[in-house]
């Protein structure tokens, strides 16, 4: 177990969300053998493009990949530590498994590597190929073995939800391994209707996260994965507090809801965390009570489009919240969660 750095700030802030993309160009990517593969082409003047084949997806700047320029970012951002995950476009999860658990082994590779830079303030989440559970198994175990303190999984693979078998016996194997899950939305749904406005953010990202958490409620999976399971969703969780109350209304009220789910669903909200990229105070203090204090870690989405520019700030300066929770939310919840330790 590696323990952070010996910081004399008043609250450690922990970003548990934050996106790397590694340092591949055209050529590389296309050696992995699968249609359009992203990579990065860099300009040379600290920024790059993000690459979908061909398309360009995002111009984006060097602390992406370069965890020298992470660092320098992170000190101006009075950030103490990361948890650095894979930029949802590389999951790749429509290709070739074999093909994807040589991809994912060289991103994950490169996560670890860029830790190194401080292993004291950086720690990587690793990608699987999760389209073919036993070769997701196997990376897994291996990126763990390497230095990762955790899984970063899309919302669903190719349409199959976590109410999946397999995808359910994926989660079994972090559970018992030990694994800490974050689950990210990606592949949106119903991008036809959602061409502009970055609705497929503003819309199907939420839409996504909120069905991700539902397809392990309603199905009775919590039921049957052990306890321990620590699995944690992006974006506040997406729409799912908000529509809590609709939810368990519905239970209560229609079979066709309760037939696989044996409790109210708002009795598994003890079974898994969020994170705090909800960008409004009011909101903010709305998830930590119906998620409760210990389930609410603080994430930004750093560097994307939509994260946090201050990362941690509006917790910090939040007036909703008392000065233990902040503690708690910024700091001692992901600390708990992926098993980092300042001791
Ligand atoms: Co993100």
């Amino acid at each position: 177990m590696r323990a952070f750095a010996p910081f004399t700030r008043e609250i450690l802030k922990i970003d548990t969300h934050a996106h790397f993309f590694p340092t591949i160009g055209k050529e590389e990517a296309e050696s992995f053998m699968f249609a359009k593969p992203p990579w990065l082409n860099i300009n040379g003047d600290d920024s790059a493009m993000m690459m979908d084949g061909d398309t360009e997806y995002r111009l984006v700047q060097s602390p992406l990949w370069d965890p020298v320029d992470r660092l320098k970012e992170m000190d101006d951002n009075e950030i103490d530590v990361q948890i650095i995950s894979p930029t949802p476009l590389l999951f790749s999860y429509t290709s070739d498994p074999k093909n994807v658990a040589r991809w994912s082994a060289r991103i994950n590779d490169f996560g670890a590597a860029s830790c190194e830079a401080n292993p004291q303030r950086l720690y990587s989440l690793c990608q699987v190929p999760l389209q073919d559970i036993d070769q997701a198994r196997v990376e897994v175990s291996r990126s763990m073995a390497a230095g990762h303190v955790g899984v970063h999984l899309g919302t669903h693979v190719n349409g199959r939800n976590f109410d999946d078998p397999e995808m359910i016996r994926f989660l079994h194997y972090c559970a018992t391994e030990g694994i800490p899950v974050l689950i990210h939305p990606w592949d949106m749904m119903a991008p036809e209707r959602m061409p502009k406005y970055m609705l497929q953010w503003l819309v199907g990202m939420p839409a996504e996260t909120h069905l991700s958490i539902l397809s392990l409620i309603l199905s009775g999976a919590f039921e049957r994965l052990p306890t321990d399971l620590k699995v944690c969703f992006a974006h506040g969780g997406g729409s799912f507090a908000m529509l809590l109350g609709r939810l368990d209304n519905a239970w209560h009220r229609h079979e066709l809801v309760r037939q696989d789910c044996p409790r109210p669903p708002s009795e598994y909200v003890e079974r898994f965390s969020v994170d705090s990229a909800v960008f409004d105070d009011k909101t903010l203090r709305f998830l930590l009570d119906v998620m409760g204090d210990t389930r609410v870690m603080m994430g930004s989405d750093y560097p994307f489009p939509l994260g946090e520019i201050h990362p941690g700030e509006m917790i910090k300066n939040s007036e909703l919240i008392d000065d233990a929770t902040k503690q708690t939310v910024l700091c001692d919840n992901a600390a708990n969660f992926f098993g980092i330790t300042n001791d």
